[in-house]
């Protein structure tokens, strides 16, 4: 029988055991049902998953060929086999003596090189020798979609404490809402315009570059002076006016939502400094090290994969909740959901054959305690089983607030033990008997407040947010989804699923302004539409 097979009959076989029993069964569940990785834990105690399901997955991961094709990556090799491409977003965050080749070449210095120019810049910008016309920048607005985005925006925030530099800004949709609110209020004389594509091509990144450009225009004489680039396509750059010396480039084996390391992540340099860019480099690094160092059972990503393996491919749980105790990543489920789901929604594997399982599941959260009070009632009751990811610090940034830190903290063990422990409908009833009810009032009413219980939880816990934190936790998912792509078979590197819909936008966005031959060639329900939009515009 295969991995998969025994897999599944184990599922089979154990369904319906509670984790509480496994708990009363081993003294030693919640330690051996851990990882850690320097300061950090992940304890998926909380799980139904035992000693014989992890030893499975373990062997899934190795017979699936992670510790080979991991390897291959750190190697350089061509792992992104449909776009014939190495995969090295881990040399942005490599060691200052390491040497990484890719067909041969070296390709640190030149990353190096990127870098010290990237830091360069930001602390002009940072110290006012970089000037607007008006004098030094108080504003940088990057402008990006996607992987240009979500990373930077979504570290940004994280690493809000450490902001000693200009305001940055985030513009990502095409709706020129996003752009024109975030204008509003911004001095063009000091603002700084970064355009992070990787491409050059993303039609919103570059309408809203165009936007940025004659929004400047008004008031600046030069406004391509006060504009900066990142991207792989240096040529398109120079065609967009933009001067070399504020031109960033950087490697198409780095994949565009794994590239915040280096100079997609301009604005946030600019915003918190090199040294600080540095730690959290460093955070990366060390969880590269301990990718690439330690044995499958002890390694933190390919547990938490393996989790997810066994939650998604084998109980059928369709969706994952990731839900961070901690403010300032609020934007994490937003950025997991790309990294993740653009990675891993795959329906055929490297060969091209359709997968006999499920892909990599549905991704969605926000933060705690705001979910508590909107879709928790559906995670604790509800029909589906969510499996939830909790990310918690032990200590806040706000030493004066350390008693609302307490009661955050509070709050998400509360959450993981309430899932797991639920309330039986004797206990219900208990609660009810107590306030007086009686009879069959008694038995309805303590029906609505049963909670099943048995709701697997992981929980990552870290000491504090530092940059050097957040380097550990975003390598540590980057990680997963590789090690999660490598099981199911697939190529987690490139993105064909979003093509199509772009195609479509530009042969769609001229039937909007009437034309009517090209409208006959489209479907009912998408002529209808646009009827009524060319009626109502
Ligand atoms: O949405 C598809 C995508 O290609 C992403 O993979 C990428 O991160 C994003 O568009 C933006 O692409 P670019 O950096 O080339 O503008």
């Amino acid at each position: 029988m295969s991995i998969w097979g025994k897999l599944a009959k184990h599922q089979r076989a154990t369904e319906g055991r509670h984790m509480l029993d496994l708990f009363a069964d081993d003294d030693h569940r919640a330690a051996e049902f851990s990882v850690h990785a320097g300061d950090m834990v992940l304890d998926y105690s909380k799980t139904c998953i035992d000693t014989e399901a992890r030893d499975l997955l373990v062997q899934l991961a190795r017979d699936s060929g992670v510790d080979v094709r991991r390897a291959a990556m750190f190697g350089g090799e061509q792992i992104n086999e449909t776009e014939g491409r190495a995969v090295l977003h881990v040399a942005q965050r490599a060691d200052d003596d390491a040497v990484i080749t890719v067909g041969g070449d070296d390709v640190m210095p030149r990353l190096r090189d990127i870098r010290a120019r990237a830091y360069a810049f930001a602390e002009d910008v940072r110290q006012g020798r970089f000037r607007g016309q008006g004098g030094a920048i108080t504003d940088v607005i990057n402008i990006g979609i996607g992987g240009s985005d979500l990373g930077p925006a979504m570290a940004t925030l994280a690493l809000a404490p450490w902001h000693d530099g200009p305001k940055v800004h985030y513009v990502s949709n095409v709706d020129g809402a996003h752009i024109a609110d975030t204008l509003k209020g911004l001095n063009p004389e000091t603002t700084l315009v970064i355009v992070a594509s990787k491409t050059f091509t993303t039609i919103e990144t570059m309408t809203n570059a165009r936007t940025a450009r004659d929004w400047m225009a008004g008031r600046v004489s030069d406004p391509a002076a006060q504009f900066a680039a990142v991207s792989t396509a240096l040529d398109k750059t120079v065609d967009f006016g933009i001067a070399p010396a504020r031109v960033f480039g950087f490697e198409d084996w780095v994949g565009g939502r794994y590239s915040m390391w280096g100079p997609i992540g301009l604005g946030l340099m600019i915003a918190i400094g090199a040294q600080q860019f540095d730690a959290m480099l460093a955070g990366a690094r060390a969880m590269d090290r301990h990718f690439s160092d330690m044995p499958l059972e002890q390694n933190m990503p390919v547990l938490l994969a393996m989790v997810g393996v066994w939650h998604n491919q084998i109980c059928g749980h369709a969706t994952r909740a990731v839900l961070p105790y901690d403010q300032r990543l609020a934007r994490l489920p937003a950025y997991l959901q790309q990294l993740e789901m653009e990675s891993n929604g795959k329906r055929v594997d490297m060969s091209g054959r359709d997968l006999d399982r499920q892909s990599g599941p549905v991704v969605w959260g926000e933060p705690g305690t705001n979910g508590q009070h909107a879709f928790y009632q559906l995670i604790h009751q509800g029909t589906r089983v969510v499996p939830c990811e909790f990310l918690l610090a032990a200590r806040g940034q706000e030493p004066e607030l350390a008693h609302q830190h307490k009661l955050l903290v509070a709050n998400c063990l509360a959450q993981s033990e309430a899932l797991m422990c639920g309330r039986s409908l004797e206990q219900a009833r208990g609660i009810m008997a107590a306030k007086g009810l009686q009879g069959a009032e008694l038995d309805r009413q303590a029906r609505h407040r049963v909670f099943p219980g048995n709701r697997p939880s992981t929980t990552l816990i870290y000491p504090q947010l530092t940059p050097f934190t957040l380097g550990q936790i975003i390598a540590l998912y980057e990680h997963r989804v590789f090690v999660e792509g490598v099981v199911l078979g697939i190529n987690s590197f490139d993105q064909w699923g979003v093509e199509l819909g772009k195609e479509l936008a530009v042969a769609l966005a001229p039937l909007l302004d009437g034309d009517a031959a090209a409208m006959a060639t489209k479907d009912p329900s998408t002529r209808q539409l646009l009827g009524y939009l060319r009626a109502h515009q």
